[in-house]
C-alpha cells in the first residue's frame, strides 16, 4: 500500500468506525464488517481502494479561488441542508427585507433572497466566488470584505443568513459580534454549520479531486454548543432554534465506501449530525 494515504485508508477507517459504534449490539452485523474489514485490508489490487487521495490543506484564499471553478456542482452536504434552511427564509425573506448573505460565496443563498423579492447584500473573503455570485445575482451589491470588519453601517440590515462559511473562523464570536453591529433591533440572524459530530468522521472541506494530483482541503472548525451560546451571551443575541439535522442517505451514498458496502456507511454515521442550523435575534 506504500506511505500514501488511499481510498483504501479512508474505506477501512469507515468500516473501522461502524464496528466500534456498534461492536456491543449485534453479532452477525459486527462479523460482517470484520470480514469487510478483512476484505479491504488484505491489499489484493484493486482499482478503486488504490486510488491515491494524500489529503493536502490549503489556506482559504488560495483553496476558495481554485474550488470557485466547481463550487456550484453537486454538494451532499448543501443538498440537506437547504432542507432546513429554505423553509427558514420562506419565513423570514419577502419584498421589504433587506437582506445580506455573510460569506456568500458563489451567492447560491443571494439568490434565494433574491427570488423572494429581498434587497440582497453579500460579502465574502474570496474574490473569485465573488465574481459567481455577481453573475448569478446581478441586482445585489456584492462585497469583498472579511467577516471581522463587515463594510455596513449599525442596524443596517433585517435578515442574515450564513451558510457552510463561519465553519471557517476559529472563533465564531467575532462574526458574531459584527452581526449583532450591523442588524436592525428585532432581525434575525440563521447560521448553518458543519456539527461537531462531523468532526468524528474527519469532515473537513475537501474539494476538487483530480486523479493523480493531492486531495485539496480547507478546514472547518467544529465550535461546540457551549461556544455558540457563549458567544451569543456576550454580543447581545437571543437563541431563537438549533436544528440538528442527522447524516441523509445522499450523503451516504456519496462516500467512496458506500457501492461496496452502503449498511457500513449507514452504520459509521448512523444518529450522527453533519450540519446544525442556528437561529438568532437581536431583541
Ligand atoms: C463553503 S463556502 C460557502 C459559500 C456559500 N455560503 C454557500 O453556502 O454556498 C465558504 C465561504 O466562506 C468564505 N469565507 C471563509 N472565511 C471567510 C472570512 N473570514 N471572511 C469572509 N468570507 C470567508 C469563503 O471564501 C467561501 O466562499
Amino acid at each position: 500500500m506504500g506511505s500514501s494515504i488511499t481510498v483504501r485508508h479512508l474505506v477501512a477507517g469507515t468500516l473501522g468506525a461502524a464496528l466500534l459504534r456498534n461492536w456491543y449490539r449485534d453479532g452477525d452485523v459486527n462479523e460482517q464488517r470484520r470480514r469487510e474489514l478483512v476484505d479491504v485490508l488484505a491489499g489484493d489490487p484493486d482499482d478503486l481502494l488504490d486510488i491515491v487521495l494524500d489529503p493536502t490543506e490549503r489556506d482559504l484564499l488560495s483553496g476558495y479561488a481554485q474550488w470557485s471553478e466547481h463550487y456550484d456542482g453537486h454538494n451532499p452536504l448543501i443538498a440537506v441542508e437547504e432542507q432546513v434552511t429554505i423553509p427558514i427564509l420562506d419565513r423570514l425573506v419577502h419584498a421589504d427585507v433587506r437582506a445580506l448573505d455573510a460569506g456568500c460565496g458563489t451567492g447560491r443563498n443571494a439568490a434565494l433572497l433574491a427570488e423572494r423579492g429581498a434587497e440582497v447584500i453579500g460579502f465574502d473573503q474570496s474574490a473569485e466566488m465573488l465574481a459567481i455570485a455577481q453573475a448569478k445575482v446581478p441586482s445585489g451589491r456584492f462585497d469583498l470584505a472579511e467577516f471581522a470588519a463587515l463594510p455596513y453601517p449599525d442596524e443596517h440590515i433585517d435578515v442574515i443568513v450564513s451558510s457552510l462559511a463561519v465553519c471557517h473562523l476559529p472563533d465564531p464570536t467575532i462574526a458574531l459580534g459584527e452581526f449583532r453591529r450591523v442588524i436592525r433591533p428585532g432581525g434575525t440572524v440563521v447560521v448553518a454549520d458543519p456539527h461537531p459530530d462531523a468532526r468524528a468522521l474527519g469532515g473537513q472541506a475537501f474539494f476538487g479531486f483530480r486523479l493523480g494530483e493531492p486531495l485539496p482541503w480547507v478546514r472547518n472548525h467544529f465550535h461546540p454548543a457551549s461556544t455558540w451560546l457563549r458567544a451569543c451571551r456576550d454580543v447581545g443575541f437571543g437563541v431563537v432554534d438549533c436544528v440538528e439535522v442527522p447524516y441523509r442517505e445522499v450523503q451516504h451514498a456519496s462516500h467512496p465506501a458506500f457501492g461496496r458496502y452502503p449498511d457500513a456507511v449507514r452504520a459509521a454515521t448512523g444518529d450522527l449530525h453533519g450540519l446544525w442550523v442556528w437561529t438568532f435575534r437581536r431583541d
